[in-house]
């Protein structure tokens, strides 16, 4: 069979994203244009700021993606949106884009599910030899998402855990914000894991804090909300300012709960798909949040402990595929344009969309 070639659409969010990947898992382009410095003042996406800037950035970013490809846009033969879940006037960008271009092309469309883009993923970026294999299972943990998700089939996924409250991501944002870390170019979420990197001599300086718990232990939910109330606490139970002694001993706190809380989920997700009989060996990790090179050591410790006989492989896909992208949608919607099951140009959006 020829190689069929799609051109991607994503924007359900705060990133306006356009790319190029062909069905022999070739990644010709993957173009992000980033909204942070927008919406920072903001504390959050702002859904019109967010609007605004995709009808301003997408134009751009579909250019590009088929010049980095080295492609004219007659040589796709497919083309690929978010359908959802995400921002209605966000997704409304992405689509119209693939809509009216495949309408005036008369090429297919297909509308692509977000989550299960991500979890896809690691079909598209994992070396051929390593290739997860179904059913696997992937924790997400960004901005956005703190999920994790079973997929059994190209087709078939499954939400075990999401979070009960705020996301991951979020709360070390919000953590990073109460310490009053700079953003910096790297973000919240990377200043508060800098702040925690050191060395045993500047440790022993540390004030001592009681290890936060991981809450709701017996189930599956994640839950960020009370951990990051624990830190306002703490905060302001300290003198003003807060002791850069105390702020490190603060986020160290924070992130090991946070790691624990993951470890926690994880392997009691494991542990229950192992009792009715699913048997995981492959578990992949994406999203913002996975970029943090503590939380991965720890994952890494507590699946080998879990499976000491090395059963289960731990894949972490490079970060520009870990978060949001159009590389995914195009990737996932690559089936359906090989089986010639194509939506109408009349499709809907899907703001919310179970998976
Ligand atoms: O996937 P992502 O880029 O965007 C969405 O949320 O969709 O994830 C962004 C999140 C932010 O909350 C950011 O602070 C967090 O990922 N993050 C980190 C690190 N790098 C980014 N959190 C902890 N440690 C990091 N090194
Ligand atoms: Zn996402």
């Amino acid at each position: 069979r020829r190689t069929f070639t799609v051109l991607g659409f994503e924007s359900s969010a705060d990133d306006t994203c356009a790319a190029v990947v062909t069905s022999s898992r070739q990644i010709l382009s993957n173009v992000v244009v980033k909204q942070h410095d927008l919406h920072e003042g903001f504390g959050g996406i702002h859904p019109s700021v967010a609007i605004e800037a995709h009808q301003r950035n997408m134009p751009g970013a579909v250019r590009m993606a088929l010049e980095q490809a080295h492609i004219s846009i007659h040589e796709v033969d497919g083309i690929a949106f978010t359908r959802g879940p995400g921002i209605g006037g966000c997704l409304s960008v992405g689509s119209n884009a693939a809509k009216s271009l495949a309408a005036a092309l008369g090429k297919p469309l297909v509308g692509v599910h977000h989550m299960q883009a991500h979890a896809l993923t690691p079909l598209l970026t994992t070396a051929a030899a390593d290739l997860p294999q179904f059913p696997f299972l992937t924790l997400l943990i960004s901005g956005g998402h703190t999920l994790l998700l079973l997929a059994s089939s190209l087709t078939s996924f499954q939400i075990l855990a999401t979070t009960a409250d705020t996301s991951i991501g979020r709360a070390f944002d919000k953590v990073a914000r109460a310490l009053g870390l700079s953003w910096g170019t790297r973000g919240p979420g990377a200043a508060l894991e800098e702040l925690c990197r050191l060395t045993n001599d500047e440790l022993e300086s540390l004030p001592d804090i009681q290890p936060f718990t991981v809450p709701m232990p017996g189930k599956l939910a994640f839950s960020f909300a009370s951990l990051q109330s624990s830190v306002d606490r703490y905060i302001s139970l300290v003198e003003e300012p807060l002791p850069s002694s105390h702020k490190i001993a603060l986020a160290r706190a924070f992130q090991t709960a946070a790691a624990r809380q993951l470890c926690a989920k994880l392997t009691l997700s494991l542990h229950k798909l192992e009792l009715k009989g699913v048997n995981v060996r492959d578990v992949v990790v994406s999203g913002g949040v996975a970029s943090n090179i503590f939380l991965r050591e720890k994952l890494r410790a507590a699946l080998d402990e879990y499976s000491s006989d090395e059963r289960i492989s731990l894949h972490f896909p490079p970060l520009e595929l870990c978060t949001d992208n159009a590389a995914m949608i195009a990737w996932a919607s690559m089936h359906r344009f090989v089986a010639g099951d194509y939506d109408d140009y009349t499709v809907d959006l899907r703001a919310k969309w179970s998976i």
